[in-house]
């Protein structure tokens, strides 16, 4: 896809598109009075003949798409609006229309990104594995902004990050595991902090995971062939000094946050589940297993990217849980970097192991806030399904803001509780802890979790089990990755980075797209 924004249109567009809703054109103040009438025509008149969406007319001598954005059952306004453009980029591609503008001057920022992001997604394809690459036809959107158009080329260029950040994700999950194995995803994660300025990586092995005590790891990961590895990502945007030196920009510059938020993802490039091993239907979207440390690291690349004024780190816990000679034995106890000691009960809980030196390595590295993320139980996935994310936090204003982020974000999340009546069952005879609890398992986790999330910090665990990988397609994903995460934790850092007040944020949104 290509897109041009622009003031009015060029004419040199073959098809024009119209968003309705029932019997209302929307963002539409460029229309000719006499297109106007036409269209109301055909509007009030699709009831009583067949008109389906995407339905091609001759308007006022234009040949116009109608996109039916219509609110869908379940899905927020913005969603339908990313739904509408998807399938309208899907149609074009598919008729091989070379330009197709959009009539979007009277459409809000919030609007116009969903539309973005919906026109980017229907780019996506994931045909690394096919013996031919089909190539799909590229369309030009010309979007017609008005006076917007300033604003609407500032939010094209940041959609465009967050979007390299979704393809990056999908396609670190959607590969094979013996293809991406901890070792593959270190080299990749090694190339983005390369080419991505301000971010450095810091890399840890199996023997420094090991001298460090970071034995969850290793725990996890000595039955495999492929070792272990933890990596840290660093970018710190309060040292950014952006835009010219300005008495304005050294004042917008001074408003940096004092968060650090450490985003700390499950990696594990694929679960047998070990020696109590899985069964063989639900063992091949465990290439999926690794979605939340493929999330962490595509956003912190777009966070660094945006440059947004915040200090944001990303902690990947990579292990491949696979039988071996070496595999941990069920009732194995090993002491995790908190001192804890922890007795292996099911070796298929092993996402929990890796996260709790992940969590103790945010503590060490100062976080403020953690967020973690994990293909944890296939307990959230019976209790959630694919569409909402269940999320547990120990801090009220952290957990507002992850439901405000994913909601701008069409991206849902349900907040679940940390049940303290649960805590018990984890504890073991001989260790103090068991990897395995009450039958509430996504609590259970999230209870287990908790145990290593270092005092005074705000932490907030996603279950991202049902929503990082469809197994049909769903809304404007095929089968796969959905890079579910990504954007929610782009725009927390976003609005954790900007600590400004009403006026001040007025004063700001006139001269770039700022969300506070
Ligand atoms: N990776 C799985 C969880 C999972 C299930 C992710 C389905 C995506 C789809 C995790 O490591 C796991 O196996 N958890 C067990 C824990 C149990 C043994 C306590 C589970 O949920 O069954
Ligand atoms: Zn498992
Ligand atoms: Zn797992």
């Amino acid at each position: 896809m290509k897109l041009n924004i622009v003031t009015t249109a060029s004419g040199k567009a073959n098809v024009s598109a119209l968003f309705y809703v029932k019997k209302s054109v929307q963002f539409s103040n460029v229309l000719s009075e006499n297109a106007e009438k036409q269209v109301e025509s055909v509007l009030n008149g699709m009831e009583d003949g067949p008109f389906e969406d995407l339905e091609l007319l001759e308007i006022d001598g234009t040949s116009t798409i109608f996109v039916n954005a219509a609110k869908e059952r379940g899905l927020s306004s913005l969603d339908h609006l990313r739904m509408a453009a998807f399938r309208l980029a899907k149609k074009a591609s598919k008729r091989q229309i070379p330009v197709v503008s959009i009539m979007l001057a009277d459409a809000a920022p919030e609007q116009f990104k969903s539309i973005l992001h919906g026109l980017h997604y229907a780019d996506y394809k994931f045909d690394a594995y096919k013996s031919k690459q089909k190539e799909a036809f590229q369309v030009t959107f010309e979007i017609v902004a008005g006076e917007q158009a300033a604003t609407f080329k500032k939010i094209a260029e940041e959609v465009a990050v967050e979007n390299k950040a979704i393809v990056l994700a999908k396609n670190l999950i959607n590969t094979s595991a013996s293809d991406l194995y901890p070792e593959e995803f270190v080299a990749n994660a090694n190339t983005i902090a390369k080419y991505t300025p301000g971010l450095s990586i810091k890399v840890r092995n199996m023997k420094q995971l090991e001298k460090d005590g970071f034995m969850g790891h290793v725990t996890v990961g000595k039955g495999s062939s492929h070792e272990p590895y933890m990596i840290t990502l660093s970018y710190d945007g309060t040292k950014l000094a952006r835009g010219k030196n300005t008495a304005k920009n050294a004042a917008k510059n001074a408003r940096t946050s004092a968060d650090h938020l450490v985003i700390v993802g499950k990696g594990l490039t694929f679960d047998t589940g070990g020696l109590c091993l899985k069964p063989p239907k639900s063992m091949p979207e465990m290439i999926s297993d690794m979605s939340g440390a493929a999330t962490a690291l595509a956003a912190i690349q777009a966070i660094a990217t945006l440059e947004l004024p915040i200090k944001v780190s990303a902690v990947c816990c990579l292990a491949e849980n696979a039988i071996g000679n070496k595999s941990v034995l069920p009732g194995d106890i090993f002491t995790a970097k908190n001192g804890k000691t922890v007795m292996v009960d099911n070796t298929d809980a092993e996402g929990r192991l890796v996260l709790s030196d992940g969590l103790a390595e945010a503590g060490l590295i100062g976080a403020t806030h953690i967020v973690d993320l994990a293909t944890l139980t296939g307990a959230m996935v019976r209790a959630l399904g694919y569409a909402v994310a269940g999320f547990f936090s120990n801090d009220d204003a952290l957990a507002l803001n992850v439901i405000n982020c994913g909601e701008a974000c069409c991206e849902k999340f349900w907040s679940m509780p940390l049940e303290e009546e649960y805590a018990d069952a984890l504890k073991d005879h001989f260790a103090d802890l068991k990897n395995t609890g009450s039958d509430a398992g996504a609590i259970a986790a999230a209870l287990f979790l908790q145990e290593f999330v270092p005092e005074n910090t705000a932490w907030a665990h996603w279950d991202i089990a049902g929503t990082a990988f469809v197994s049909k397609a769903w809304k404007y994903t095929d089968f796969g990755a959905t890079g579910f995460g990504v954007q929610t934790l782009i725009e927390l850092a976003r609005r954790m980075s900007s600590v400004c007040d009403e006026s001040e944020n007025e004063a700001i949104q006139s001269e770039e797209y700022k969300v506070c």
